[in-house]
């Protein structure tokens, strides 16, 4: 469906394309998001923000331009709600660290997270007394709305904070974000949403799914590694501590005080990646040329193909439901007798063919359920095609034949 799209991306192009299917963890480049990489550097190589040279002034612009266009891809109120940082875990740090606690808060998390949206929590346990819960899902993964309601009801009034991710890297499973946030509303909690694998497959609207914070991964998005974003309800960051103060973080200083500058800036403290600001520009300009439902169907199109091809392999069994339409574009495989690094390893050398093996930082479901070495997982995008999964699906089975 989207075969046309292929030759955008550099890597794809060529007698032997790899079959990438490690999109969860990042995401291949258009030509468009590299050319404007180059052209910072080779062009414009100043610093937005603060000189007012002609260099400066474009940078500025430029990285004006990006916040606009994503903060219209997210629908936020305002771009002044969209925050640059490094990359998904830097922006679940800033909510989790830039939010006042005091002892006893609960802050409810799934038991299917990464550690970026786990770890800060644990330390916030650690250091400050908040009380982390779990809320368990179904036996199948999927979420258990019932649990969820029941955990809300026990932690009462000291309900905080409901820390989710929208779309499980383990898994592809969505959880339904809406009616979550209504709950948590009602119990007078704030919503952070980790849409790291949300935002680069689906339409993300923070308004309609009425959250208070969303961070997210830009290098999933066809953006440049090294980036990623926050958007959190204007009211809010302004209360918000940065966790990096320094250069344009304040209004003014002297002293003995500083005043902090309007978000975004309190929050992009030091020289910024301004290559990665303007290219996430050209990255949003990509995906927002597309139908995210139609890039959505397509992810689910290509998983039934890889469902269909390894779900009766000898050893083999699928993380979460049979229907791959509740797994989006994430085919995770757990194997009883194979070592998960190996196949991946030799699925690239034989084919060409790129997943991801191991515990995808989600060490702790993978603890919790027994399979220290992790699964393997193929992860599909807009530019993959039949040909790739096949291609997948057809090699995993000459290895698991060839190896069991
Ligand atoms: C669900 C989820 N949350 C958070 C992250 C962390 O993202 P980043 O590498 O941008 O910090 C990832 C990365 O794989 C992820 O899949």
């Amino acid at each position: 469906m989207f075969s046309q799209h292929r030759e955008d991306f550099p890597t794809l192009s060529g007698e032997h394309p790899p079959a990438y299917l490690d999109n969860a963890c990042v995401t291949l480049k258009p030509q468009s998001v590299i050319d404007t990489i180059h052209r910072y550097y080779t062009e414009t190589p100043g610093c937005g923000g603060r000189s007012v040279h002609r260099y400066g002034t474009a940078v500025s612009k430029s990285v004006a331009d990006s916040r606009n266009k994503l903060g219209q891809f997210l629908n936020a109120g305002t771009p002044n709600e969209i925050v640059f940082t490094r990359n998904a875990t830097h922006s679940i740090n800033q909510i989790a660290h830039g939010l006042s606690w005091e002892k006893g808060d609960v802050v409810l998390t799934s038991d299917r997270e990464h550690n970026s949206n786990l770890v800060p929590w644990l330390q916030l346990e650690q250091e400050q007394g908040i009380d982390h819960r779990v809320v368990a899902s179904h036996p199948d993964n999927t979420f258990d709305m019932e649990a969820f309601e029941a955990a809300c009801a026990a932690a009462g009034n000291s309900l905080k904070m409901v820390a989710m991710s929208h779309v499980g890297n383990l898994d592809g499973i969505e959880i339904p974000i809406a009616e979550i946030t209504k709950v948590a509303h009602d119990h007078g909690a704030l919503v952070a949403v980790d849409g790291a694998q949300s935002t680069p497959h689906m339409n993300v609207d923070v308004q309609a799914l009425d959250i208070d914070f969303l961070s997210f991964s830009i290098h999933k998005m066809c953006g440049p590694s090294g980036m990623g974003g926050l958007w959190g309800r204007y009211e809010l960051l302004e209360n918000l501590r940065t966790i990096q103060s320094g250069g344009q973080t304040v209004q003014t200083s002297s002293y003995t005080e500083a005043t902090w500058a309007a978000p975004p800036a309190r929050f992009e403290g030091g020289l910024g990646n301004f290559s990665g600001m303007m290219a996430t520009g050209a990255a949003i300009d990509y995906l927002s040329q597309l139908d995210m439902n139609a890039v959505h169907e397509h992810e689910i199109a290509l998983n039934r193909i890889m469902t269909k091809g390894v779900k009766d392999l000898p050893g083999l069994s699928i993380i979460g439901p049979e229907d791959a339409s509740k797994r989006g574009g994430i085919c995770s495989i757990l194997m009883d007798n194979l070592p998960a690094h190996d196949v991946a390893l030799l699925l690239d050398e034989a084919a060409g063919v790129m997943v991801r093996s191991g515990q995808h930082c989600v060490h702790s479901w993978f603890a919790d359920r027994g399979h220290p070495q992790g699964s393997l997982r193929a992860s599909a995008y807009l530019y993959n095609n039949e040909e790739d999964v096949r291609r997948f699906v057809d090699t995993l089975t000459e290895i698991v034949h060839t190896l069991s």
